[in-house]
Formats: C-alpha cells, sequence, structure tokens
C-alpha cells in the first residue's frame, strides 16, 4: 500500500484537490457559477455592441470550496475563475469586478496561465493595473475595488483566496464604474479614463 492509500485509509485525504492549470477541482462539494453576457449587461462601455452578441456566451466562470459558511468571522474560501478571451466593441472581456463589503478583509489573486491585468481601484477612485501572467501573485487590500481583465487569446484562470466574512459589494462598481478601462487601440491594451 502506498503512503498515499495508506493516508487515505485511515481519513487523512486532503478534502479538495486541485487541477493547478485547468482550474479543476474536486473532493468535497464546490461551488459553481457561470456569468454570461446578458448578466453583465451595463458593465461594457459600448453597449450597442454587446446588444449584438449572443447573451448566453459564458464571459467567465468560478469554482470555490467554502469550508466554512459565508460570513463566518476568521474562516477563508479558496476559488478559482476562469475568464475567457473576448471583446464587446474594443472592451476585453472582464469580470464584473466588486470591492469587498468588509473593507478590513484583504484576498490574494495567483494566476496560473493566460494574460491580463489586475484593474484595482482605492478609496479615491484612483484606479491602476497590475500585469497577469503565469506565476503572478497579487495582493488585494480590502478596501480596494478589484476586476480582472482578459487581454490574450486564451482563458485566463487565477486562484484566490479570501475571507469567508469578506463579502461582496457589487453595487459600487455597477453604478460608478472602475476610474479606467481596458480597450483595444491598434491591436494592443489602452488605458484609458472611464468617463461613461
Ligand atoms: C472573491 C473574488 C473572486 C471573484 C471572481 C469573479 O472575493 O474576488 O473570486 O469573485 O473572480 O469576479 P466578480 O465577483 O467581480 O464577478
Ligand atoms: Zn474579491
Amino acid at each position: 500500500m502506498t503512503v498515499m492509500e495508506q493516508a487515505s485509509e485511515s481519513g487523512l485525504k486532503a478534502p479538495v484537490s486541485l487541477n493547478w492549470g485547468e482550474g479543476g477541482m474536486s473532493g468535497e462539494p464546490v461551488r459553481e457559477s457561470a456569468k454570461t453576457l446578458g448578466e453583465l449587461k451595463g458593465i461594457f462601455l459600448d453597449e450597442a455592441a454587446g446588444a449584438q452578441m449572443d447573451a448566453g456566451t459564458e464571459v467567465y466562470r468560478v469554482r470555490w470550496w467554502k469550508p466554512v459558511e459565508q460570513g463566518e468571522e476568521g474562516g477563508l474560501f479558496w476559488g478559482v475563475t476562469i475568464l475567457q478571451p473576448g471583446r464587446v466593441g474594443e472592451e476585453y472581456f472582464m469580470t464584473h469586478g466588486h470591492v469587498h463589503a468588509n473593507r478590513t478583509r484583504a484576498e490574494y489573486y495567483a494566476t496560473v496561465s493566460g494574460t491580463g491585468l489586475l484593474v484595482r481601484m482605492d478609496e479615491q477612485r484612483k484606479s491602476w493595473v497590475e500585469e497577469m501572467g503565469p506565476g503572478t501573485l497579487h495582493y488585494i487590500r480590502g478596501n480596494h475595488a478589484h476586476r480582472v481583465v482578459n487581454v490574450g487569446n486564451e482563458p485566463l484562470i487565477f486562484w484566490a483566496c479570501w475571507g469567508s466574512d469578506a463579502g461582496y459589494d457589487y453595487t459600487t462598481i455597477r453604478e460608478f464604474g472602475f476610474g479606467i478601462r481596458v480597450l483595444e487601440r491598434g491591436g494592443r491594451p489602452a488605458i484609458v479614463p472611464n468617463e461613461s
């Protein structure tokens, strides 16, 4: 019997196993939710271009493990986001973006594949980007809004670890957006002020 088989027999098997490269999670039940273009209506700048596209197109998918209840103080969640390549008009596919409802709760993002930009914004709406690519690790302060943009031609896959009591405030982003947008200009990503 191998050491792993022995561990498994004696109940020491890890509850969740990851497929790092592909964003797979198996073992204990994990949650999974997909976001479509239709669900992101109002987030992209070019609404006319969005209206021409299939509302059922998947923009990204999130899988996460909740070893404790949402809202439990001091716990941690672990998850992955798989963000597809694509554009709505000039704007690259991106996550909705949010700030944590509890502004003291930080988060790590770690990229395994693809090419992206992590858009961050502080409480004064000062906004900037960090490059994401295989191996990049990002520490996001609890009071920084965060959104990921896929500027490449393949899925962008990144893992995340965040507090079970961080929560999500999507309303601030839905109403006011970030201070910048990432658009394709001349075949390359351009960071432009958000004037919408
Ligand atoms: C959790 C977190 C990620 C995102 C995911 C989807 O705090 O930041 O797991 O939830 O990348 O992005 P949103 O939530 O902005 O749709
Ligand atoms: Zn977050």
